[in-house]
């Protein structure tokens, strides 16, 4: 297998994709010049060099990010677009604690679940749980912001979901997944409703460095529940409970 590698500039990419939908990778950006891989050769242009891929070749795709060129965003087809309308509400997917509620969202969420997305802000879980499949998504928030914005969204990205200003003591059915994305003070007050509400599994974020966790393991520990998963990045943590399930 055969890696073509190209330098172009922003232009000449814009025209070549323009042209013909291709998956390239971006090894590299200074100002407008990008390099950029190919592992087929692109038609009238001459690469910088051509490398032999070794074995990890089948991660390719993993290499394949959105390319920003001037007002289009040009993606591999196999990326799924979330939009979110800059605004008040927190969830812009630009914060930890936000990525690590879609990477456990992808493990627990089954074809058909209902989610309850506790602190919905921008909607962005919501979205995603959708995107994944989900049946009902019921997103709730004590912002009216919030929820004016999760239903903003929810029409852009063209899916049904429930917007509510509501606490989770309002709710009254469970659902097979919760998601919430919330704060340690908000954890101490709310878990026990929050347990209540799952029927499969649980995502909770929002829990920084290790005394935070510390603290809400052992909340978990003293009711009982088993935790499944714990993920990190930046010392925010996110805890996942119950089964995978997929
Ligand atoms: C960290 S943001 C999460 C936003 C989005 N879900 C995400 O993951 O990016 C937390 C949200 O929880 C809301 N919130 C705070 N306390 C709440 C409560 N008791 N019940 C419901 N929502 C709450 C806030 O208004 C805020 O929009």
């Amino acid at each position: 297998m055969k890696k073509f590698i190209y330098s172009l500039s922003e232009e000449e990419l814009g025209e070549l994709l323009a042209r013909k939908p291709l998956a390239l990778e971006v090894l590299q950006r200074e100002g407008n010049t990008l390099v950029v891989a190919s592992y087929e050769p692109l038609e009238g242009l001459s690469p910088e060099r051509v490398e032999e891929v070794g074995e990890d070749w089948k991660d390719w795709k993993k290499g394949f990010g959105p390319v920003d060129v001037d007002d289009f965003v040009i993606m591999p087809p196999w990326k799924k677009p979330v939009f979110i309308n800059p605004g008040m509400a927190f969830g812009t997917g630009l914060h930890p604690t936000t990525r690590l509620c879609i990477k456990l969202m992808k493990e627990y969420i089954g074809k058909g679940d209902s989610v309850l997305d506790v602190g919905t802000g921008s909607g962005v879980l919501g979205i995603v749980a959708k995107l994944l499949g989900a049946g009902r998504v019921v997103g709730i928030d004590v912002s009216e912001d919030a929820v004016r914005e999760c239903k903003e969204n929810a029409k852009l990205n063209k899916v049904d979901i429930e917007c509510r200003l509501a606490t989770p003591s309002q709710i009254i059915n469970g659902f097979d997944l919760i998601v919430a994305n919330l704060e340690l003070p908000i954890f101490r007050e709310e878990l026990d409703k929050l347990l209540s509400l799952f029927k499969k599994s649980a995502i909770f974020s929002g829990i920084y460095r290790e005394e935070e966790l510390d603290e809400f393991l052992r909340m978990l520990r003293h009711r009982g529940v088993k935790v499944d998963k714990i993920l990190e990045e930046q010392e925010w943590f996110c805890v996942g409970v119950g089964d995978a399930g997929n």
